[in-house]
């Protein structure tokens, strides 16, 4: 997933756009470049590596221009390298993109057949000489419009004309375009932090809308070139929430800010005069969910967790069917949607690209597409028939920790609002499950002031090279959960797996060697775990426990949370896994807040 930012007006631009780009940099990038009117003509500096690498070609030249665009790379076509980087060029156009043009080999031969040379591996360059083709005659934002009438993919564009150094041109499909309206100009960007220190004022671009920007104003058309009215938003985060603060890392400050990520999830969800969730935060209708028969989750990664952690939610809350599906496999099963079913789809970016598909598949198949997402004017949020918005912040880590709780929450409450919705549930049992979720910001304090003892056990266990995660029930999904974020930050192969299911074979695996970390409920089936444990053991494996009970258990490592029912054991557990990662990473000497090949939103399939 790229960054991309363009600014006009009477800022200096190239400042402003590097500046930009800094903000963007947490999406994960490979290479970067700037292009500016240097007086005489387009000035365009780019190279392989960070930003600063950009800065020190680009400060030589002391640029000052009052138009710009910038790029951050992540590599989908030709390697990272200085003749890959964006921006890429004609002769009459210089554009930045984020996304796929599917159909570029196709284009790109019929360009090199009209003479048109290339100078890059990269699909988005065929983009350049197919805007020049139609702009030797027309106006960018015309051209543009030709342009890409021959394209088949995704893309976010930020264009300017070498002849006409007073407008830029924004466009976009399936990959996210912000107009930032500032005092002192205008921004064009992937996202919001690119801007937010600059301007609260946006306006969210959809699939098909172009913008020209001059530094007097701009206007939103569609693909005809007819005028759209779009609402101004206002951006209610600081530009603060959206930096490190006095910690060492975006995933450490963002597992610290679950407590409040958690409370702004609750904020305005519960009717707190009659214990009941606020049905209208979800955009569903009371009718619709009492006729309500069947639920699908889709989703990837981390998200794929919470929707398999809801499925244990909504099926024992309100006793409807869950279906569960990653979305890199949902729209290719040809899957049976029934007129009326709901699809979930959760996503904290709102851009993935597998859950995009997902989602259109399942509203073209008849059901109606609820958004759990973080990301106000994000493409799933605003496709979607209804929304619910997890509230928990920009997430900037590539690992999703607070986003991952809010999720879980989320599902909560939408299983006690169905539940109600059916009658299934006594007053008196919706009343205590949701007074349970007002109580957990304060119980996850709890756990992040054990912070410390969770970093001697990673200093135990930073050196290793695989990890088991075994959990039951609900506490399955978070095993894996918990799986993921260590191998996604400190790069050990971890696994997650059924406690139950180890004996099925995984068990030839345990050995000194081998940690091993059970998640211990407090129903029941903690019982069932303790004999798991006594089988790890006896073979030598090394045993770490998260636990709520008080129950001793003896020769293992034991972390202790705060007990709270068997639904929301699921957030609290997840809390110290953050924090065992995070530290493991650390102590290897992983890049935390953008670890080698990952991406925050991977908005190409
Ligand atoms: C989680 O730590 C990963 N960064 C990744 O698995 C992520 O959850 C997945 O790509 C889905 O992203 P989304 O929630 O933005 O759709």
């Amino acid at each position: 997933m790229c960054g991309i930012i363009g600014y006009i007006g009477s800022a200096d631009a190239v400042n402003v756009v590097i500046n930009g780009l800094r903000h963007l940099e947490y999406r994960g990038y490979d290479s970067a470049g700037v292009a500016y009117f240097n007086g005489t003509g387009v000035e365009i500096k780019k190279c392989k590596g960070k930003i600063r690498d950009l800065e020190s070609i680009l400060y030589t030249e002391k640029p000052s221009s009052r138009i710009a665009i910038g790029h951050t790379r992540w590599a989908t076509h030709g390697v990272p390298s200085e003749y890959n980087a964006h921006p890429h060029h004609s002769e009459t156009v210089v554009l930045v993109h984020n996304g796929i043009i599917e159909n570029y080999q196709e284009l790109k031969e019929e360009l090199l057949r009209e003479g048109y040379t290339f100078s890059s591996e990269t699909d988005t360059e065929v983009l350049c000489h197919l805007i020049d083709r139609y702009h030797r005659d027309l106006p960018l934002d015309e051209a543009l419009r030709k342009a890409i009438q021959r394209v088949r993919g995704s893309y976010a564009l930020v264009v300017l004309s070498k002849s006409q150094p007073d407008k830029l041109v924004g466009l976009r499909k399936d990959s996210p375009l912000v107009l930032g309206i500032g005092e002192d100009g205008y921004y064009l960007a992937s996202d919001v932090p690119a801007f937010l220190t600059r301007t609260k004022k946006v306006v969210f671009l959809d699939d098909g809308e172009l913008v020209v920007v001059s530094a007097e104003g701009y206007r939103v058309t569609d693909l005809n070139g007819d005028s759209i009215q779009k609402s101004i938003e206002e951006i209610t985060w600081s530009p603060s929430m959206a930096d490190k603060g006095e910690f060492k890392h975006y995933m450490l400050k963002e597992i610290y800010e679950q407590p409040r990520a958690i409370a702004d999830t609750l904020r305005g969800r519960i009717i707190q005069e009659s214990w009941k969730v606020n049905i209208a935060e979800f955009g569903l209708d009371e009718d619709y969910l009492k006729r309500l028969k069947r639920v699908t989750i889709s989703a990837c990664g981390t998200s794929w967790h919470a929707a398999l952690a809801g499925k244990y939610m909504i099926e024992q809350i309100a006793r409807v069917p869950v279906d569960v599906d990653l979305a890199s496999e949902f729209r290719y099963r040809e899957p049976i949607i029934q007129e009326g079913d709901l699809f979930i789809a959760i996503t904290q970016s709102g851009e993935t690209a597998d859950t995009l598909a997902a989602q259109r598949e399942a509203s073209r198949l008849g059901a109606k597409t609820l958004s759990i997402c973080n990301v106000l004017g994000s493409t799933s949020a605003r496709e979607a028939d209804s929304v619910f918005f997890t509230h928990s912040g920009p997430e900037i880590g590539v690992a999703s920790t607070k986003a991952f709780t809010s999720q879980l929450l989320s599902l909560y409450l939408f299983a006690i609002m169905l539940a109600s919705a059916k009658g299934r549930i006594e007053q008196s049992h919706c009343e205590s499950l949701l007074r349970e979720a007002t109580l957990l910001p304060e119980k996850i304090e709890m756990i992040l002031k054990n912070e410390a003892l969770i970093a001697e056990v990673a200093k135990r266990y930073f050196k290793v090279r695989d990890f088991f995660f075994l959990g039951r029930g609900i506490l399955y999904p978070i095993a894996l959960e918990g799986a993921l974020k260590l191998k996604e930050i400190s790069y050990i192969h971890a696994e997650g797996y059924p406690a139950g299911e180890m004996k099925h074979g995984p068990i030839a695996l345990i050995d000194e060697e081998m940690p091993v970390l059970f998640l211990i409920q407090r129903s029941e089936l903690r019982k069932k775990i303790y004999a798991n444990i006594e089988e790890v053991k006896s073979r030598g494996g090394r045993v770490i426990v998260v636990k709520s009970t008080e129950e001793p258990i003896g020769n293992v490592e034991s972390i202790n949370i705060p007990s709270t029912n068997q639904y929301l054991e699921s957030i609290l557990m997840v809390i110290p896994l953050q924090l065992l990662a995070y530290h493991i990473g650390v102590l290897r000497g992983c890049d935390v807040d953008q670890p080698r090949n990952l991406a925050k939103s991977v908005t190409v399939e």
